[in-house]
């Protein structure tokens, strides 16, 4: 259950769930071939309801979205299945995962493409109604944080959301177990975890207004939601 760090921002549109929206988690799942599927099945295990819910309530119902960082592309899809009307962009430095994001969209008829590009270089004159990071940051050096996030911001509209779905630093032991799986999944990544108090103050200094709930899971993951509204 989220445990509120912050004081989160009231909203008025009804959430996917109460709006009884299907679950498109088995068919995004099944789009994707051999190991690409495996691996699906198992982030949907790990980044699961407890996350997907409170996400899927504070991104925008409709309109363009961003995804920063977005994998193999299996959370662009579930949020655009579960919109009214969002089109998401999902980016991603990894052209084969890109593609294999571009196909299960085109399968499934989803309203979510995807680009190859770094995060630190986002696509230029595009704008977005909201956007979201989900275990991304931390993958991409500390000292390039602030520039990502300014550059995501000078691509919404004032009051427009951003989701920082990220890792904290403790419990440490939690923290260990994360750090032991992102080395195993990316064994070349500077690894750049930050408590929720830096992330909310280097979100301010972005120029977002920002509050981090904890999320809690039966696995030791440190599951950190800082939703951020930019001022
Ligand atoms: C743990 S995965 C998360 C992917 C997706 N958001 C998800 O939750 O399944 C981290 C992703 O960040 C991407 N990534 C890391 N650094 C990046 C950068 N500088 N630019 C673009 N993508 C990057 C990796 O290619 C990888 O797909």
């Amino acid at each position: 259950m989220p445990e509120p760090l912050g004081q989160p921002t009231p909203r008025s549109t009804p959430s996917p769930a109460a709006r009884g929206a299907p679950d498109p988690r088995r068919r995004i799942a099944a789009a994707y071939p051999g190991g690409a599927g495996l691996y699906a099945r198992l982030r949907f295990l790990i980044i699961r309801e407890n996350i997907l819910a409170p996400m899927d309530a504070l991104l925008p119902a409709r309109g363009r979205i961003l995804e920063v960082g977005c994998g193999f592309g299996l959370f662009a899809g579930y949020f655009a299945a579960r919109g009214e009307g969002r089109e998401v962009l999902g980016v991603d430095r990894d052209a084969r995962r890109i593609s294999l994001a571009s196909r299960m969209s085109e399968a499934l008829g989803l309203p979510a493409r995807f680009a190859v590009s770094d995060v630190r270089a986002l696509p230029q004159a595009e704008r977005f109604d909201g956007a979201y990071a989900l275990d991304v940051l931390h993958h991409v050096p500390a000292e390039h944080h602030l520039g990502v996030l300014r550059d995501v911001r000078d691509r919404l509209a004032p009051g427009a959301t951003l989701l920082v779905k990220e890792i904290a630093t403790a419990p440490r032991l939690g923290l260990a177990f994360t750090w032991a799986l992102d080395r195993v999944m990316a064994p070349q990544d500077q690894l750049s975890y930050r408590s929720p108090e830096d992330w909310l103050a280097l979100l301010a200094e972005a120029g977002f207004r920002a509050s981090a709930r904890r999320i809690r899971d039966v696995l030791p993951y440190p599951h950190v939601l800082i939703e951020c509204v930019r001022e």
